[in-house]
């Protein structure tokens, strides 16, 4: 009756709006890629061909990474030295560094070069326990290039059978070709990239990056409001570096998510709580930066606003390749409890995909994603940095074990 049968474990299924959801001496059936059974191993009804014994191993759901610009040519490693000579992100950017300066990699980059780039960087995250991610777009900044990243993003998703959601992020920094002419650059996006690149299938959600260094809120709600004529869901980078209101002009949208949110008055997260988003914190970019404004953990957890954890891999100001050290990172930086931090990068990061239905915790009739962990405790997944703790994943029907 099951396709495979997992026995001899325990499992953290986060299936209950708290804690944890423990089932010690678990198994898990599965059947056409999907849960369909989870419970005691006393409990496990029939038998079946496959067995996987997994020696008395924790299994979580697949971790999520619900925010990354994984797909991009160069590196950014000399602005490492200049921000340790105390030189700032805007700065930077202002002399012809930061985004712009990848953009100029990646606009050079072949499909080809960008898709063995992103592929290493997925292996490293996989391993860690990362069966789902979002990659954004956003280091074309012109119609071709923008394309290429998304075609990248598309074919990762078919190659590797992992689930990818595709974002388009042409609004991340105004290119060289409209320098001084935001307004003229969001006109072009609404007009021409963005309904282009949607008519080619390659646009699951659309974020931008609202910030006085890069757009204002009124040219958001612009390219937000043509993403909602094409019925594609929005999400933001919001409130990283100032209090703008990027959050409380993305609400009217029903976001996803507001992202990075340090800056986030209460008025903000009431919101945000209102229009029922999720807060993605990005503990790794805010370590980078150096920022000194953390995100509200005690508002979000006041107003019920669900907090995910995400990597925000880039090379600028997130060079990481490990969501466990990240989710180390929003205990030890912002306060979250291992517990929450676990949620932040399952259920709740599903939650910021809108892939809550299928993904993010154990549950009978969710997709069959699994992350088995060589640990005594389920925690040590959070407390320990680095080392090889993921023992193997479970996706689409294959397991791959990193045992050997
Ligand atoms: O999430 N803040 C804007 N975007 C990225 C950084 C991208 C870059 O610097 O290349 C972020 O931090
Ligand atoms: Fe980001």
């Amino acid at each position: 009756m099951f396709d495979a049968i997992f026995k001899n474990l325990h499992a953290v299924t986060l299936a209950d709006a708290h804690g944890l959801g423990i089932i010690k001496n678990a198994a898990i059936g599965v059947q056409n890629g999907a849960i369909a059974f989870i419970g005691t191993e006393n409990d496990l009804p029939g038998s079946s061909v496959y067995i996987f014994d997994q020696k008395g191993a924790w299994v979580t759901p697949a971790l999520i990474d619900c925010h990354t610009h994984l797909i991009y040519a160069g590196t950014r490693v000399h602005e490492h030295q200049r921000r340790l000579s105390g030189e700032s992100y805007e700065s930077m950017a202002a002399s012809g560094g930061g985004i712009l300066s990848t953009v100029s990699a990646t606009r050079a980059a072949s499909e080809d070069e960008l898709e063995q780039n992103a592929l290493a960087r997925i292996k490293s995250l996989f391993q860690d326990g990362v069966a789902a991610f979002e990659i954004k777009s956003g280091y074309g900044l012109d119609k071709k290039s923008e394309e290429k990243m998304l075609r990248v993003a598309t074919k990762l998703q078919e190659g590797l059978g992992l689930k990818i959601q595709r974002t388009f992020l042409g609004a991340h920094a105004i290119p060289p070709e409209f320098s001084g002419r935001g307004d003229d650059y969001i006109d072009h996006l609404c007009a021409e990239i963005l309904p282009h690149l949607h008519a080619l299938g390659l646009i699951d959600a659309v974020d931008a990056f609202c910030e006085k260094m890069a757009f204002s809120t009124t040219q958001v709600e612009k390219l937000f409001k043509t993403a909602q004529h094409l019925k594609l869901p929005v999400k933001i980078h919001a409130e990283q570096r100032s209090l703008i209101g990027a959050s409380k002009m993305a609400a009217r949208f029903k976001p996803l998510s507001c992202d990075h949110v340090e800056y986030c008055d209460e008025e903000t997260v009431q919101a945000m709580a209102e229009c029922g988003t999720v807060a993605t914190l990005l503990p790794c970019a805010y370590y980078t930066l150096r920022e000194k404004i953390k995100p509200p953990v005690d508002l979000f957890k006041k107003h019920g606003v669900p907090m995910a954890v995400a990597t925000d891999h880039n090379p600028g100001t997130s060079p990481v390749l490990s969501l466990r050290l990240a989710m180390n990172m929003a205990c030890v930086l912002f306060g979250l409890s291992a517990e929450e931090s676990l949620r932040g990068a399952t259920i709740n990061a599903a939650r910021a995909l809108g892939w809550q239905k299928t993904l993010g915790s154990l549950e009978a009739g969710k997709d069959a994603q699994l992350a088995f962990w060589n640990v005594n405790d389920p925690l040590e997944i959070i407390y320990t940095l680095g080392g090889k703790l993921c023992s193997g994943l479970y996706v689409s029907g294959n397991y791959h074990d990193f045992t050997a």
